[in-house]
């Protein structure tokens, strides 16, 4: 046991629709980390939540005839069930409409950021993009449109507070350029020290409450909201009770954050100027992971293309799905789901693959064993370990996919079942041996399939064959 603390978190999803398999992507990607670091003797704490004082979710709102509190609730609850099935492992589901536990760290942020001189007020005129929820440049629009949500933006005046980002892009770049904050892989730390190296504009930092009507109170001026992304970056601190009762936040903050390559320029330039202004410690580090497509294309409501992961659970379970996002996507290259690969890895790897060699070597100890294996403990192995802490999930798996093959090809080469017909000793001792190595690689397997894996020990605790794992999928 190591006495380190972990502390981890998501994004925090918007509650404007039912969530998607990008949403249960990135919270599966967490968990298996989670786990990972609580196997491994790290105080762990993770959280997620929902980000609900944002645009999108009041004219969601408003679209589906519902007030929003009716409708954010409604939502959280399917994102809640949604986790729930999916074994998803959080300590705290954070809600930014959550006035008690959210709010007071907000505000004290804010403060924080005033005292440092770093707030100021200005007109404002620009094109801001629901989608974003954010401004966006003339520049990077496409026909008039946002590329990444088909709509065109709205042009908006307004009087703003200002957040002087400007001030800190320096120190922000050397921090990013030390690794102090590391943002992994290279190529997103790459991508966000250009955009730094082109210098940080001051940015928008609230918004007139005439306009949006739901969102926390600026302190002092009533009449503005404080602007989403200032309300949501802070959850990540309010949830340890930052600005309230801050135990946990002087237990695991700074932390770890996941998140989509969509929302890295929010997470490595605004808010650790936020942090810096505030004079509170910076994010250990940045995961950011690539998109799953659908068709080539992003997954989004607006362009109408999202897989519903509660129809591939409903046929497939969670662990087949779990399975499938850890290992066939790359965490940092966009990648593809089809319903025709998915059977296929299924087939192959858990009811061919794991399931198959599971109920085969169970089948042996059940009929030649006397009692259950003596099981000892062993490190993790390096080669798993790393993987996991370099955030490639993928390669984890696939070296202990590697291990479930390697002991399927021992069966073969040993032949127990015939060894053991001649040299009944001989036999138990390569039989035990495959179940305790069995035993070793279902440790590993409980971050990614928790299910499986506690289906496993507990048949090898049992010495008795498991009910079939995964069947077959015609
Ligand atoms: N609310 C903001 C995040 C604020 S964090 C302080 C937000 N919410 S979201 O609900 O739109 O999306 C949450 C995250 O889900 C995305 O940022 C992205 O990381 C992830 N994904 C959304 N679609 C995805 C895919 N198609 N593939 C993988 N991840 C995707 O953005």
């Amino acid at each position: 046991m190591t006495n380190k603390t972990f502390y981890l978190t998501t994004p925090i999803f918007y509650p404007n629709a039912k969530p998607h398999l990008g949403h249960a992507y990135v919270t599966v990607l967490c968990d298996i980390l989670a786990r990972y670091h609580r196997l491994a003797g790290d105080k762990t704490y993770f959280l997620t939540g929902s980000d609900e004082n944002a645009q999108t979710v009041a004219r969601g709102a408003e679209k589906a005839g519902q007030d929003v509190r009716a409708f954010t609730d409604s939502l959280v609850g399917e994102f809640k069930t949604l986790f729930a099935k999916l074994e998803i492992s959080y300590d705290q589901f954070i809600r930014t409409s959550d006035e008690r536990v959210h709010w007071p760290g907000a505000v004290a942020l804010w403060k924080k950021m005033v005292e440092a001189g770093d707030i100021y007020k200005k007109e404002y005129e620009g094109l801001y993009c629901i989608g974003h929820e954010a401004f966006i440049t003339e520049k990077d629009l496409v026909d008039g449109k946002c590329p990444d949500h088909g709509t065109t933006p709205e042009r908006t005046k307004e009087e703003n507070y200002f957040f002087k980002l400007s001030k800190y892009t320096l120190l922000i770049k050397q921090k990013i350029e030390s690794s102090e904050l590391e943002i992994v892989p290279q190529t997103r730390k790459k991508e966000i020290l250009a955009l730094l190296g082109e210098g940080l504009q001051d940015i928008s930092f609230s918004r007139p409450k005439s306009k949006v009507p739901i969102g926390i109170p600026v302190p002092g001026d009533d009449t503005q909201v404080m602007y989403v992304w200032c309300d949501a970056l802070s959850n990540y601190i309010t949830a340890l009770g930052y600005g309230r009762d801050d135990a946990l936040y002087q237990e695991f903050w700074p932390g770890v954050h996941v998140l989509g390559k969509d929302i890295l320029r929010f997470h490595a330039a605004i808010w650790p100027g936020m942090l810096l202004s505030a004079g509170l410690p910076l994010p250990k580090k940045l995961l950011v992971h690539a998109m799953i497509l659908s068709g080539g294309k992003k997954m989004s409501k607006t362009l109408g293309n999202v897989i519903d992961p509660q129809e591939l659970l409903a046929e497939y379970g969670a662990d087949a799905l779990r399975y499938f996002l850890a290992r066939h996507i790359s965490p940092f290259e966009d990648g593809d789901i089809t319903r025709e690969h998915f059977k296929e890895a299924y087939n192959a790897d858990l009811a061919n693959g794991l399931g198959n060699l599971a109920s085969r070597i169970m089948q042996l100890t059940q009929m030649h064993l006397s009692a259950p294996a003596v099981l000892e403990w062993k490190p993790l192995p390096k080669e798993f370990t790393d993987a996991m802490e370099r955030f490639e999930i993928n390669k984890a798996a696939e070296y202990v996919w590697g291990r479930i093959s390697a002991l399927d090809h021992k069966i073969t080469e040993t032949a127990p079942f015939k060894v053991i017909k001649e040299d009944a000793e001989k036999g138990k001792v390569i039989i035990t041996e495959l179940v305790v190595e069995l035993a070793f690689i279902d440790q590993m397997l409980e971050p990614i399939l928790p299910q499986t894996s506690k289906k496993i020990i507990e048949a090898i605790m049992a010495n008795k064959k498991p009910k079939n794992l995964f069947p077959r999928k015609e």
